[in-house]
């Protein structure tokens, strides 16, 4: 089984290139993130508070998350793909995200994933410090404040540059200061600072490294 985990801030390229690179090894690709909007989207969905650490626990356990080959995300059998990168959701995530026994659940599919799927390409915040320690290779993808907001603001054009910029530095610091599995680069990560490479670059260069 071959894992590579990549990891870094929103905005710091790791969808792309984990999809590109899934392509290039003949591996699948999780977004770990699309699962904590999943879970997110479902409180919301069910007015749940998501700050209401028990409920959306349990939420959290009875729901059923399916991220398809294509990136289309069905969360209880509702197509959640456009909502689950909304505002809405966006600023929900956070908190869901801080909850432990949330993240207990969601490493337990993120791993059962990757034995059905014999490894992967894994994408998120904690994969090479906390969900697979042993991957083939860690990576930590980072590029420079400005240039990541700029990249997330041409995603999601409904929103200004500011709003963006504000609302990446504000969950920066809520993945990098929860206790539970905070944003951190593991010891034997590679770290990439992506500012000023191509997709292409990185992705030679991750293939290098795994020989
Ligand atoms: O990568 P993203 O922006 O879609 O992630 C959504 C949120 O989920 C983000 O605020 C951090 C959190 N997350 C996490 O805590 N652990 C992961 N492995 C992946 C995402």
């Amino acid at each position: 089984m071959k894992v590579v985990a990549i990891d870094g801030p929103a905005g710091s390229g790791k969808s792309t290139v984990a999809r590109e690179l899934a392509k290039r090894l003949g591996l699948d690709y999780l977004d770990t993130g699309a699962m904590y909007r999943a879970v997110a989207f479902a409180a919301l969905r069910n007015g749940v508070d998501p700050a209401d650490a028990d409920l959306v626990a349990r939420l959290a356990r009875d729901i059923s998350i399916d991220l398809r080959e294509d990136g289309t995300v069905v969360v209880d059998g509702a197509d959640a793909t456009i909502e689950i990168r909304g505002p809405e959701v966006t600023r929900a995530v956070s908190i869901v995200a801080a909850n432990s026994a949330v993240r207990e659940e969601l490493r337990v599919r993120q791993r059962e994933w990757a034995a059905a799927h014999r490894g992967g390409v894994i994408e998120g915040r904690d994969i090479g410090t906390v969900v697979f320690p042993d991957a083939d290779l860690k990576v930590y993808l980072d590029a420079r404040p400005e240039i990541r907001a700029s990249r997330r603001s041409q995603e999601v054009t409904e929103l200004s540059y500011e709003t963006v910029a504000a609302d990446l530095a504000r969950r920066d610091a809520l993945d990098q200061g929860r206790s539970d599995s905070p944003l951190r680069i593991a010891p034997d990560a590679l770290v990439v600072d992506t500012s000023e490479m191509s997709v292409n670059e990185i992705v030679h260069l991750l293939l290098e490294k795994l020989g």
